[in-house]
Formats: C-alpha cells, sequence, structure tokens
C-alpha cells in the first residue's frame, strides 16, 4: 500500500485524511501538537516541527509521497526527499515560488499573467520612498498567514502600518469582486478546474463573511478567469491541487492575486456540493487515480466558524443542535479543544438551488452559531 505523509495536522490535514479513508493509502501526520484536528484520523502520528530540516527528512524518507496543509514547510528537506524518490505535492520548485509573495509576483510578472503593479521592497523606508504609488497595499514577502501580513496603505500616513522586511508593495485594485479557483494538475499535466466561488467580504470589519459556488460571472469574465487560473498553474509545472484567488475590478479586469500550492479554504463545499471533493482530488493526484468530476451537484454556500470575539477557553458550540435541525446544511467541527477570538474552529456548508435562499440560510447560522467558552474572557 502506498504511504502518504501530510506536513501539518490541522483542519486542512483533517479533511485530507477523512477522504483518504475512502482509498487504499496509509496515512502519516507530523505535527508539533499531538491533539491537532488531524492527529487522531491518520495511521500514523509523528511529533515533529514542519519548519526543521531534519524532522521533515526522517518523517518523509521511507513514504512514497508528501504533501502539505500549509507553505511554511521546510522546502530543502522536500527538495532532498524528491532528489531520493518521494514524490512531493506539490513540486517543492513551485512551493518555493508560491511562498514568498516577491518570487510569486516576479513569476506573475515573468508570464506576463495579469496581476497589480507592485514594487519590491526591503524596507518601510523604501515604501516611504514611493509615495506616489499608494493607494497601495504592503505585503510581507515571507511568513504571512490569513490577512497578517498584509496592509491597506491608503496615504503617507498609513506608511508606519508598513513592514520592515522584505515585501510587495502593490497598486492597490478597485475591486468589484473577489474569486478563488481551484485546479487540479496529475501527473501527466492534465488538468481540470473547478467552478469559481464569490469570496465576500464583510466591508465594516474587513473579513471574509462567506463564499458562493458558483460564482456569479459574466462569460466574458469567466473566460479570463479560467484562463489566468490555468496559465499560473501551467508555467508551475507541479502536480497537486492550486488555489488560485483572482480580483476582477470594476472594469471588469482580472488580476490573480495569490495562488495556493495546497487545499484551500474556499474549497470546502467541494465535500457535499461537487461530486469530487478537493480532497477526494488530491487523492487522485498523489495515488495517480484518474481525476475526479468537479462539476457541482448543486450551488452551495460556505460560512466559517470563527471564534466568537470575547471568549477564550474549552470550546462551546451554542446552537449547534439548532442548524442541525435545518435542511442541506453540513456542520464541520474541526476538533480545536480551545477557541480564541477569531480562530478558524469549523465551518458550515449549505447546497441548494436557490441563491437567495443560500444567503438566508448562511446569515440565520451566524446569527444561531456561536463558538463560545465557558465564560467570558475578563
Ligand atoms: N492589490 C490589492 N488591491 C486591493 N485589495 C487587495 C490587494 N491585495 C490584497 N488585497 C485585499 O487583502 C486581502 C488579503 O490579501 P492576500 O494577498 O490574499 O493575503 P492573505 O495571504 O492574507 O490571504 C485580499 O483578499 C484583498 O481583499
Ligand atoms: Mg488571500
Amino acid at each position: 500500500m502506498i504511504k502518504a505523509g501530510i506536513l501539518g495536522g490541522g483542519q486542512l490535514g483533517r479533511m485530507l485524511l477523512q477522504a483518504a479513508a475512502n482509498y487504499p493509502v496509509e496515512t502519516f501526520v507530523m505535527e508539533n501538537d499531538p491533539h491537532c484536528p488531524a492527529a487522531h484520523l491518520c495511521h500514523h502520528f509523528v511529533k515533529g516541527d514542519i519548519r526543521n530540516f531534519d524532522d521533515v527528512y526522517n518523517f518523509g524518507k521511507d513514504l512514497n509521497a508528501i504533501t502539505i496543509e500549509i507553505e511554511s514547510v521546510n522546502e530543502d528537506a522536500l527538495a532532498k526527499l524528491q532528489e531520493e524518490g518521494v514524490n512531493v505535492y506539490p513540486r517543492p520548485e513551485a512551493l518555493r515560488i508560491i511562498k514568498d509573495k516577491v518570487k510569486q509576483k516576479k513569476y506573475y510578472e515573468y508570464f506576463s499573467i495579469p496581476t497589480a503593479p507592485f514594487i519590491i521592497t526591503q524596507s518601510a523606508k523604501d515604501v516611504a520612498a514611493n509615495q506616489e504609488f499608494l493607494p497601495a497595499v504592503h505585503k510581507l514577502g515571507m511568513g504571512g498567514y490569513d490577512g497578517r501580513g498584509v496592509q491597506i496603505i491608503k496615504s503617507p500616513d498609513d506608511i508606519p502600518k508598513c513592514f520592515d522586511e522584505p515585501g510587495v508593495l502593490e497598486k492597490q485594485i478597485n475591486i468589484h469582486k473577489e474569486i478563488a479557483m481551484i485546479v487540479a494538475v496529475n501527473e501527466a499535466a492534465q488538468t481540470t478546474l473547478y467552478p469559481p466561488v464569490d469570496m465576500v467580504f464583510d466591508p465594516l470589519l474587513n473579513l471574509l463573511d462567506y463564499q458562493v459556488s458558483p460564482a456569479e460571472l459574466s462569460e466574458n469574465i469567466l473566460w479570463k478567469a479560467e484562463a489566468i487560473a490555468l496559465k499560473v498553474v501551467k508555467e508551475l509545472k507541479s502536480p497537486g491541487i492550486f488555489a488560485v484567488e483572482l480580483f476582477i475590478d470594476k472594469q471588469g479586469e482580472v488580476y490573480v492575486n495569490e495562488t495556493a500550492p495546497r487545499v484551500h479554504n474556499s474549497g470546502h463545499h467541494t465535500i457535499e456540493a461537487n461530486y469530487s471533493s478537493q480532497f477526494d482530488m488530491l487523492w487522485r493526484v498523489i495515488l495517480n487515480y484518474p481525476l475526479g468530476n468537479t462539476a457541482a451537484i448543486l450551488p452551495a454556500a460556505i460560512v466559517n466558524l470563527l471564534g466568537e470575539v470575547g471568549y477564550t477557553g474549552d470550546a462551546v458550540y451554542d446552537g449547534l443542535e439548532e442548524v442541525l435541525r435545518m435542511d442541506n446544511v453540513f456542520v464541520h467541527i474541526y476538533g480545536k479543544a480551545q477557541t480564541k477570538p477569531g480562530r478558524k474552529m469549523g465551518h458550515v456548508t449549505i447546497i441548494g438551488k436557490d441563491r437567495q435562499d443560500l444567503i438566508f440560510k448562511k446569515n440565520r447560522i451566524k446569527n444561531t452559531l456561536k463558538v463560545i467558552s465557558g465564560k467570558i474572557d475578563s
């Protein structure tokens, strides 16, 4: 049986393992925390640091295949494992480009892939020296995650917010909407695309509010988005699953924002809403089976369950029963014992033909299901 390892034991690893249970594969997970969401769903849990060369190398050396659920892994160890015959998804060369936003932007530029104009910056001084470029968005090259590592610099007054480390200063795009496209690539470089997802941000909180698939797009914009997503993935020359985040501006121009070389938050609905989920698909790629069918069974919305502000401690899922009584609603709790404000604790998928009904249910779920703890933070 094929032995496959996952670096990282969070919710993405957990959902990958749920899909792996359908296939002849022996699963391994490495992560520091033995109580992480994926720990008890794999055949073999290994405690270790995914950023450490020796830990990653020793974890991978007897495996047939290895994949990641987060970019911040030791890619030198992955490169050595690949040299020694382990199949790595995504390829370490592709991971190296993506994990540094500076390299990622240069990659888009090199292949003439539409992306927001940018300046590479070494320090906060470089931002201050380019005030004519504002309004812009300053992004940390390495190590940013989930919005940490991105600062909007509208005017010189915002310059103190920028990073004093290598990064990119991008022109602020006048965004009409944000979408994500998930693409699967197999060993033979065949590709298949999932229907795009609308990522809807809360304008007040500037946080992802919910996602709906398929995105509402004109044919003209859809083909541009598909062409860009395919080009992004093609030149990375790597099998795996890729999530390409795109901006559509007020003029209908499409730009790539960023790419993730792994299963992605914007694809969670594919578990219930598409014939082959992103997790199922990655196993098909890793195990060298035919690619699955990406078509939607029904439209879907995803609501993320974030730890409620004001609560830290043992997680309590207030309102869960009421949500479980709703039709065509699927609750995914990630099994994190401790909640804290904003922590990703789970998600809920709603499927249905009618978009209005999806939005109505998503609002009801947001108002009903809260991740809290026994008592309010003092
Ligand atoms: N060039 C840009 N113009 C306008 N908004 C942007 C730009 N770049 C990023 N943003 C906003 O910031 C959000 C986070 O940026 P992103 O690069 O996707 O970082 P993260 O790694 O946190 O997802 C985007 O989803 C978008 O709303
Ligand atoms: Mg992003």
